[in-house]
């Protein structure tokens, strides 16, 4: 009897087919009631009883070996193509996930993309930068608290060298290289000394607008700040200019836009005032052309910088600044369709 199970493992291992009917035929043969496998167990009583132990051993392994065996080769045959020795066209086609960009992305591309339209060019610098561009050229005084290491991360002390705060540091190196006309756009990152929390990180990013020629005025920057709101947020989008303070521009200002949720009726959004803060801007500083090499006698320029987090959120209502950064992919998935 050992000998008999021996050869039908060995037929067993060997076995192949090329469709369903052959695999269920395999199994008739060898597995169903009348198979060869369950009568070498009706056989077993037979068996002397010294034998017995390893005879049935030897029997059970052979089941499970066919069993196996069997199993195997169905799945083989569903796994490919060639099932019925055709494609089935039927089948359901394995979904293909697509990405999605970041909504930063999403909107960073949008102001770029408006400014393009008015014949900005894109310039770009470096994210660790010196105290020069960062602070000196734009007319920061020696003891600005901006300079202090609560609010600025400093890779380096004497000579400085510094994570950038803000993107007017391409403003500066720009107009160190180039001569007017200069009419640039400056996306980027930037990074800021504090703690993390719903509604500040140590990281965001800004993109800065410089525009410097003969004859540029206030007139222009305003012009170019309603056609920059009207196309982010909609033709019916009202414009304020509130008196500011920035140590690189005189004058200066802070931008507002009626609220877009509430469309300047009020709400919680814009705290019942109708008005939501976009932006800073103002004419460059005489002495910050000064100190880039271009002389305030002949050219004048406007400036602008924005938060691109700031600017989504207003769009699209992030409540969480630390969304932006955790990757949950829950969240980005959320702005698939926007584009
Ligand atoms: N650099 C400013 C900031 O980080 C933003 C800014 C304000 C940029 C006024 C400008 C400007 O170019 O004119 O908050």
């Amino acid at each position: 009897m050992i000998d008999k199970i021996n050869a039908l493992k060995d037929q067993i291992a060997a076995l192949a087919a090329s469709n369903a009917d052959e695999v269920e035929a395999l199994r008739i043969k060898y597995l169903s009631k009348k198979g060869e496998i369950p009568s070498l167990f009706n056989d077993f009583r037979n068996v002397a009883p010294e034998d017995k132990r390893q005879v049935g051993q030897a029997l059970n392994e052979l089941k499970t070996l066919a069993s196996e065996k069997i199993n195997q080769l169905r799945e083989a045959l569903e796994n490919s193509d060639a099932g019925e020795g055709q494609l089935d066209l039927t089948r359901p086609a394995s979904p293909v996930r697509l990405g999605t960009r970041h909504p930063l992305s999403l909107v960073r591309e949008e102001i770029i993309d408006i400014f393009r339209r008015l014949g900005f060019t894109i310039a770009e610098g470096p994210e660790v930068e010196d105290d020069w561009h960062v602070f000196s050229s734009l007319n920061f005084a020696a003891d600005h608290p901006a300079r202090d290491m609560q609010d600025t991360f400093f890779v380096n002390r004497m000579p400085d060298v510094l994570l950038r705060t803000h993107t007017s540091s391409v403003q500066s190196r720009v107009m160190e290289n180039s001569r007017p006309p200069i009419r640039i756009i400056c996306p980027g990152r930037v990074y800021r000394n504090e703690a993390i929390s719903a509604r500040a990180h140590c990281f965001f990013h800004q993109v800065e607008a410089l525009y410097v020629d003969r004859n540029v005025s206030f007139a222009d920057l305003r012009q170019t700040l309603l056609y920059f709101a009207r196309e982010m947020f909609g033709p019916d989008t009202q414009i304020r200019l509130r008196p500011s303070y920035f140590p690189f521009t005189e004058p200066s200002a802070e931008m507002d836009i009626s609220c877009n949720l509430c469309g300047g009726k009020g709400c919680s959004f814009c705290k019942g005032t109708g008005w939501v803060e976009i932006l800073g801007c103002g004419m460059v500083d005489p002495n910050v052309l000064e100190a880039c090499g271009i002389d305030p006698n002949e050219y004048t320029g406007f400036a602008l910088g924005m938060g691109v987090e700031r600017i989504t959120n207003l769009k699209y209502q992030v409540k969480d600044l630390r969304m932006f950064s955790e990757n949950d992919v829950r969240f980005l998935e959320e702005f698939e369709s926007a584009h």
